[in-house]
């Protein structure tokens, strides 16, 4: 742990949680970005774009945590052919230490393997909430970015993990339906709970110019009904076969077709992303649990 990271958890263990966020953040902690993957429409490569995202931007020297909160079947660990003994629920009901739960993945990137968790975190008790942060804050000194994997759709686990990060990153594909849900999805998050800023992501597109022209259809829609909306094109991964490759052999993309079309999509994904934080305050890490845990 470096200097300022040793600082950090000494005055976090001095202090009491509610009285350190305000004074502290500015000198002492720096940001962890938040960003959710989500999508109206389940398939559209969420989990693909999350991994290799990921790797990417660890790439780019920053230390990233994936988050698989997806309920789903097609979860992270899958993909990444590893086969987690433990999850986020041995943590929540004390069988398990963080580090315990959290696995090693490729290329550096560390997985929080969450699926069967997750539904107990809304159902935690407040004494169970306030110990789960303070077990999470001591991640605060060791990742830059958390990239959450929250499946599709508008259920309530989505819209909660949509609303306590500070990045979103809906994906889209050409598909019709994938637009008209995640219209609905974005709609929900705007017209229910205020949030304005989302960043889209095209996946299955022929190339950029059909990305640019989908997102602008999906723009132009938000912008009509949705006033003062802003959704911001994050970039096109085309179509690949070399993705479906990937996938069979439970491999991420990034490193098994490196010179492949769409992993040079993902690392000018992950470049965008570093270069431009988002223009909304960010919170500490400890922000995103206490909103996610309604502490
Ligand atoms: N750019 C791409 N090119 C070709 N195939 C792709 C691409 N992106 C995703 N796929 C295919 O789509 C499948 C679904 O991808 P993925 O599991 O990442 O979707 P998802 O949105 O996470 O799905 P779910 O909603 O079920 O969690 C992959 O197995 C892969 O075969
Ligand atoms: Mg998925």
């Amino acid at each position: 742990m470096d200097q300022a990271g040793g600082l950090r958890k000494q005055e976090d263990h001095e202090m009491e949680f509610d009285e350190v966020m305000p004074v502290a953040i500015p000198t002492l902690q720096k940001p962890v970005r938040v960003i959710t993957v989500s999508s109206g429409k389940g398939g559209v490569g969420k989990s693909n774009v999350v991994i290799n995202l990921s790797l990417a931007m660890c790439r780019q020297g920053l230390r990233v945590l994936i988050l698989d909160a997806d309920l789903g079947l097609a979860n992270i660990d899958v993909l990444l052919g590893l086969a987690p003994q433990f999850n986020m629920s041995h943590v929540l009901n004390g069988q398990k230490k963080l580090e315990e739960v959290l696995i090693d993945g490729p290329g550096g990137v560390r997985i929080m393997p969450a699926s069967s968790g997750i539904q107990e975190l809304t159902r935690l008790t407040d004494d169970q909430k306030l110990l789960f942060l303070e077990l999470l804050d001591g991640l605060e000194t060791d990742i830059d970015v958390l990239i959450i994997d929250t499946g599709a759709g508008i259920s309530d686990t989505v819209l909660y993990f949509n609303l306590a990060a500070n990045e979103r990153i809906i994906v889209v594909t050409p598909e019709p339906t994938s637009l008209t849900d995640a219209y609905a999805l974005i709609k929900v998050l705007y017209a229910k709970h205020g949030e304005r800023h989302f960043r889209i992501l095209v996946n299955l597109a022929s190339g950029e110019t059909m990305g640019k022209t989908i997102f602008a259809k999906l723009s132009k829609v938000a912008d009509h009904f949705l006033d003062g909306l802003s959704l911001d094109y994050l970039g096109t991964i085309p179509h690949d076969t070399a993705v479906t490759k990937s996938v069979l052999q439970q491999r991420p993309l990034l490193e098994a077709f490196p010179r492949a079309p769409a992993s040079g999509a993902f690392l000018q994904v992950a470049e965008t992303i570093c270069r431009t934080p988002p223009n909304v305050n960010q919170g500490t890490i400890q922000f995103f649990w206490k909103r996610l845990l309604n502490v």
